[in-house]
């Protein structure tokens, strides 16, 4: 178990998170090469399918604060021993990780696990597939 900046940075980012239709506050945080961090937290909405994840909302501060390349993703979600980025936000964190990204997989007292971004999103669709 470990708390690090960046879990820190998820663990707080769930706290502001708008999930009164869930009742499930995630956080999420991305440290890129320059060791940079950017959070975010789920935000989600009446007509339920408008909301979004954790990942995507430090995703949009990550690029609004200039883009850059993830070295390591963080998340933590209340209700969960450890949590898993949907697969949605697989495919979003895939456009700007780094080959040698990891994720760590959280509780809310630090870091329970590290896995390598590759093993959770392996032959993901890029833009060379699309072309
Ligand atoms: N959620 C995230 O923020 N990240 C994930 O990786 C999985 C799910 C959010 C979406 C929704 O607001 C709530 O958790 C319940 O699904």
């Amino acid at each position: 178990m470990s708390v690090t900046p960046l879990f820190s940075a998820a663990r707080n980012a769930m706290d502001r998170a708008y999930a009164p239709y869930s009742r499930f506050p995630v956080g999420a945080a991305l440290k890129t090469e320059t060791g940079a961090i950017h959070a975010g937290c789920n935000i989600e909405n009446a007509s339920f399918p408008e909301g979004w994840c954790a990942e995507t909302s430090a995703l949009s501060h990550m690029v609004m604060a200039g883009g850059g390349k993830v070295k390591e993703i963080a998340v933590v979600a209340e209700k969960m021993p450890r949590i898993m980025p949907c697969g949605g936000c697989r495919q979003r964190l895939s456009e700007f990780v780094a080959d040698d990204a990891v994720l760590h997989l959280c509780d809310l007292d630090g870091v329970v696990e590290t896995v390598p971004f590759s093993a959770v999103f392996p032959l993901g669709f890029t833009f060379e597939d699309g072309k």
